[in-house]
């Protein structure tokens, strides 16, 4: 049984950086007029109020999208960001916040698809709800990690996976890995973005080395964190590992995520990494 809700979180430090690599990639996508295909594997309810119970709890989002709602002289990334966003508010009060289908969907043109996965049976609603009649668009209730498989090479052969796990159980670090190598086997050119929480660093550990022997190629890793590594509980910190990035994107985040580190980090212990792990 699932019980993670994206809701408590949205607009959060993690998902700052998250949507920010997401829309880079998207706008790399978008370059070329031939279709592209994307796959949303955790897709979440995809769209946030951030005046709900949920959001109020621990208001997440304060530390996250609200600090750099109002703010001048962003980072070209942060700048764009910020634009999709206002784009799903009607004023200038942010009252709400698109989750990645929203998001994706904001930059897909007539003959780009996307696929949309979620397994949590009140979120699957929300979802269909998000997203309406769009052609372009397949929600499915299922299994993402099992379901994406299939999708794979897409009819477009260009394309982008976003991986969003909830890491709920220790095993969802070995069954993304195993699924990221079967989904690079059959699509090797396609885009991978994979998130992941800094909680037990020994996890991250696992990860990474198991990723940099993998023999998928062209690996690049992107991390924000608002405080040191802690033994106690909680997210210090957030990644995406891509594979097959956009060539512009770490040159980008090379000015993104010093500033994102110090705007957001905690009593100046904001911090950062930026690291290839496996070349082209
Ligand atoms: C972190 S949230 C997704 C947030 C979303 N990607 C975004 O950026 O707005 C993870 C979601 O994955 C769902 N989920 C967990 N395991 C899943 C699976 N195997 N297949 C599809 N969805 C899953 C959870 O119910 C949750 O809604």
């Amino acid at each position: 049984m699932l019980s993670y809700r994206h809701s408590f979180h949205a607009g959060n430090f993690a998902d700052v950086l998250k949507h920010i690599v997401l829309i880079k990639i998207l706008e790399h996508l978008r370059k070329k007029d031939k279709p592209f295909c994307c796959i949303d594997t955790h897709a979440g309810p995809g769209d946030y109020k951030l005046t709900s119970d949920y959001a109020l709890k621990n208001k997440e989002f304060e530390n996250g999208i609200a600090r750099l709602w109002q703010q001048d002289n962003l980072p070209d990334s942060v700048a764009c960001y910020i634009n999709v966003i206002k784009s799903f508010n009607g004023s200038d009060a942010l009252n709400r916040y698109p989750g990645s289908p929203l998001i994706i969907r904001h930059f897909l043109r007539t003959h780009d698809r996307l696929f949309l996965h979620e397994l949590h049976s009140t979120e699957i609603d929300l979802l269909k709800t998000a997203i309406g009649n769009d052609r372009r668009i397949k929600v499915a209730y299922t299994d993402g990690l099992k379901a994406v498989i299939s999708l794979l090479p897409p009819v477009q052969h260009r394309g982008m996976v976003l991986i969003d796990p909830s890491y709920e159980i220790k095993s969802d670090y070995p069954l993304v890995l195993d699924t990221l190598l079967q989904m690079y086997k059959r699509f090797p050119i396609g885009t991978y973005a994979l998130w992941y929480p800094v909680v037990d660093r020994s996890r991250n550990q696992y990860l990474e080395k198991a990723l940099k022997t993998s023999g998928i190629k062209n690996i690049q890793l992107f991390e924000l964190g608002i405080t040191a590594d802690t033994q106690e509980h909680g997210m210090t910190a957030s990644g995406m590992i891509v594979i097959n990035p956009p060539w512009t994107l770490a040159n980008e985040l090379q000015q993104t995520l010093p500033w994102l580190a110090s705007t957001l980090g905690l009593e100046g212990a904001g911090h950062y990494r930026i690291e290839t792990l496996v070349n082209e």
